[in-house]
């Protein structure tokens, strides 16, 4: 098992870049299905979620690559519409690649993606809005095989805006037949992202940025070069780490815009920002004030993604702080490692109280999750000693490399490659 090694580090000061966004690039990587030829992704991050993904490309015959440029993406000798299982199960956000295989295939064969600790990840959704649109589903045994004649536009209103819904409808309407209205669409910068480059390979998407996207079906979309932004989630993860080690840090490449939940509850615990251009200075004085409530929501609410980063950094705040989970179903795992640590943190229901501690103390952790995983760096940052956080490959499927990103701002953080 690998693991990460942590050291009690104080304030962090420093200066750091951010990686681009995982959430972007993923539907992006299915939406290559839609595009015969090659396409190039700038700035795409190195982490093991646009592996696995790559691999999936490459079950279907795909070829992707890196070179100085990012990650090309070949998909001119796609030949297979079956998904092979292990790579599914292993990563949810498989399911995304269900509508631009109904798209070029016409079929489509996979297991179902399967829960994971933070929740149950239903599909329910993607299913009823491919439905909607002509597609097939015969399920057996958790197994999933579509077909679809020919996918063809129609008005849908999502139950729920959820993020990978609106994406698979997305993927499935730009060279479907007629017209797509979406509505109660995700707003998710990331979702933006995905209809700027579709639109940039031919498609024809209005309403980007609402709630409501109208979307004409073309015959054929082009290869683009396309450049990632900078991920909200990792740049929210060193705002919070700032915050909770009393630091001061600037991040060169901010994408401010998509943050604006956050900084609002980084202001409220006493954090002073200044920004120039891309360039957000993050200074935390004295020790951070408690925060009466955070709640959860879908965007431009307060991400779910950093909640635990947000936990971790209230576990050391000044006063009794609520955070309000109202995205998913199980995603206060790290109340249970952090109280072990010396943080007083009580769960009720879909809230967990927080009565901020002024020390955590080190030891030997288990990651469960990704964000989880990364807020228990942050913890160990905080605390006294040496802290050891294992199961760190669930970190490196959003993160690059966070020990890196941790020792730029000065921390002493390294991974530990134990056989
Ligand atoms: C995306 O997941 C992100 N993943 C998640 O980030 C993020 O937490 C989530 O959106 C919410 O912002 C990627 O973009 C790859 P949803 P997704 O569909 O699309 C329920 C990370 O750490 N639901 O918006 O799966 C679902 O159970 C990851 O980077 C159904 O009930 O999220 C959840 O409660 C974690 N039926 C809620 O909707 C469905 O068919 C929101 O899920 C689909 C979803």
């Amino acid at each position: 098992m690998d693991i990460i090694h942590v050291q009690g580090s104080g304030p962090l000061r420093g200066e750091i870049q951010i990686q681009g966004s995982k959430n972007a690039v993923l539907p992006i990587l299915a939406a290559a299905v839609l595009i015969e030829g090659t396409c190039c992704l700038k700035n795409c991050p190195h982490i093991s979620d646009v592996n696995c993904m790559c691999r999936l490309l490459e079950s279907m015959g795909c070829s992707t690559y890196w070179d100085e440029d990012g990650l090309k993406v070949d998909t001119s000798t796609l030949k297979e519409s079956r998904l092979p299982k292990e790579l599914v199960t292993s990563m949810r956000s498989s399911i995304i690649l269900l509508g631009p295989l109904l798209a070029r295939c016409k079929e489509a064969s996979l297991d179902y993606p399967g829960g994971c600790v933070i929740g149950d990840r239903p599909i329910d959704m993607h299913l009823h809005l491919l439905k909607e649109m002509g597609a097939v589903f015969t399920i057996q045994n958790e197994h999933i095989a579509g077909l679809a004649e020919q996918l063809t536009g129609t008005t849908i209103r999502l139950p729920f805006p959820s993020v990978g819904t609106t994406e698979n409808g997305i993927l499935a309407s730009v060279m479907a037949k007629g017209r797509t209205t979406l509505l109660n669409c995700a707003l998710e910068p990331e979702v933006q992202q995905l209809c700027h480059f579709l639109n940039a390979a031919g498609a024809k998407i209005e309403g980007v940025g609402t709630d409501c996207l109208r979307i004409e079906g073309v015959e054929k979309l082009y290869p683009v070069t396309y450049m990632i932004e900078a991920d909200r989630i990792v740049a929210g993860t060193y705002i919070f780490s700032a915050v909770a080690t009393m630091g001061r840090i600037g991040i060169l490449n901010t994408p401010v815009k998509e943050l604006d939940s956050v900084l609002e509850v980084v202001k409220q615990m006493g954090c002073r920002l200044s920004l120039e251009g891309k360039h957000l200075e993050v200074w935390q004085k004295e020790r951070p004030k408690a925060v009466s409530l955070v709640q959860t929501q879908v965007y431009p609410g307060f991400p779910t993604d950093l909640q635990s980063v947000l936990m971790t950094t209230l576990a050391v705040s000044d006063g009794e702080s609520q955070i309000e989970e109202n995205i998913f179903s199980n995603r206060f795992k790290i109340a249970g490692e952090l109280v072990r640590m010396g943080a007083e943190i009580r769960i009720e229901g879909r809230r967990a109280r927080i009565k901020g501690k002024e020390k955590l103390y080190a030891m030997s952790l288990l990651a469960e999750d990704l964000r989880g995983g990364a807020a228990l760096v942050l913890a160990g940052i905080c605390a006294q000693g040496n802290s050891l956080i294992g199961n760190c490959h669930y970190i490196e499927r959003g993160y690059e490399d966070i020990c890196r990103d941790y020792r730029f701002l000065g921390a002493a953080v390294e991974k530990i490659v134990r056989s």
